[in-house]
């Protein structure tokens, strides 16, 4: 990829992610299909009730982290500040996008900068595997610190790059690349997928790789493929995009295969009010991500917005937990529910 298309890439990002044109169209994230069951009698008040969750090593005030999006253009400065504002007022986690911009250009490292107004978060660098395997564990590391981040997202996006001109379409080396940086970064590595979601077999070779934590990514928000697709000036590469638009293991069914196979999950891909984190939770989540309504609200309203939209989850998931009964997340794993729909196609053995 040519350096100069990186920049003018993650501008496009910024535009189409706002617009909402890029959502998926036909698949969901199945977590309709997750009803959790009513409690008339829940002995709790809301004062009983405790939100705060571990997340790889770190302790969050609620289970949410703003997922990675951005970083590498002038606008992205001021994104990356005010979310990870919103995320130390909150108590929260909060993500880079992919640092791969910084590599070239190290006059665009200020883009990533949070510390100044984030000195406690828990702040995650953010790089893919492929251009990780072309790196050496102390550059990875390097790049790490000069974010000061606390662990590193290691981007999954095989559906995204096959669509995208000039993208990369050589993924061999990705299962040594995670077990490398696992043994040597010396910090938490969490193997995130960014919308096309994680399935039982890649759940399981990547805790066989010595991974703790995951972002599943599934499928149901933001659509990169589509993304691609609407960016794409190959009407072939836009033709490939439009038919595999959709295409992704929905969110839910990825929480339950990844939980299934005793990783730490992060719930990110179309999460988006505080009953989607709930069900993602009672699913066997640790925490939920939220990128592109997060955005949208930066855009909107700064600091402020992205602070209100985030507190109207944490209200609503605190409501759900009462509701339930439950006084912590980790106690929605266990609470009743009732599961239906395709969903149940999904979790059948075999899916
Ligand atoms: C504008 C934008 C840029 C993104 N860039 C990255 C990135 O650089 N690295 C990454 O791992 N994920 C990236 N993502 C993916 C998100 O972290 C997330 O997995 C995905 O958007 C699904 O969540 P959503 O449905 O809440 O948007 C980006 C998302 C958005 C909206």
């Amino acid at each position: 990829m040519r350096d100069t298309d990186i920049r003018q890439r993650k501008q496009d990002h910024l535009t189409l992610c706002t617009s909402g044109e890029v959502q998926f169209r036909k698949r969901d994230t199945l977590l309709r299909d997750v009803h959790l069951v009513h409690q008339a009698l829940p002995e709790l008040a809301d004062h009983d009730l405790d939100l705060g969750v571990t997340l790889a090593g770190r302790r969050l005030r609620a289970p949410l982290v703003i997922a990675g999006m951005t970083g590498g253009v002038a606008e992205a400065a001021a994104i990356n500040q005010d979310l990870a504002a919103a995320a130390e007022r909150l108590g929260l986690a909060f993500g880079l996008g992919s640092q791969r911009a910084m590599l070239r250009h190290p006059e665009v490292a200020d883009t990533y900068q949070v510390r100044a107004v984030a000195p406690t978060t828990m702040v995650l660098a953010n790089l893919g595997v492929v251009k990780a395997r072309q790196m050496r564990t102390a550059e990875v590391r390097a790049l790490c610190d000069a974010v000061g981040a606390d662990a590193l997202c290691l981007h999954l996006n095989v559906g995204m790059e096959l669509v995208q001109d000039g993208g990369d379409r050589d993924f061999r080396g990705g299962v040594a690349t995670i077990r490398r940086l696992e043994e040597e970064l010396g910090l938490p590595v969490i193997v995130k997928e960014t919308g096309c979601g994680l399935s039982r077999r890649a759940a399981t070779t990547i805790a066989a790789a010595g991974v703790r934590t995951v972002d599943v990514g599934g499928a149901g928000g933001t659509s990169w493929v589509g993304v691609e697709a609407t960016r794409a000036e190959d009407p072939q590469a836009r033709a490939v995009g439009e038919v595999l638009w959709d295409w992704g293991i929905p969110t839910a069914a990825s929480v339950a295969y990844c939980a299934e196979a005793g990783l730490e999950v992060i719930a990110t891909g179309g999460i988006r009010d505080g009953y989607d984190v709930a069900r993602a939770l009672a699913l066997g989540a640790r925490a939920a991500g939220v990128a592109a309504p997060l955005l949208k609200a930066q855009r909107e309203g700064g600091v402020e917005a992205v602070v209100a939209a985030l507190e109207t989850i944490i209200r609503t998931l605190r409501a759900v937990l009462l509701l339930c009964g439950c006084r912590t997340p980790t106690s929605l794993a266990l609470a009743p529910r009732v599961v239906v729909g395709e969903l149940r196609s999904w979790l059948e053995p075999g899916g």
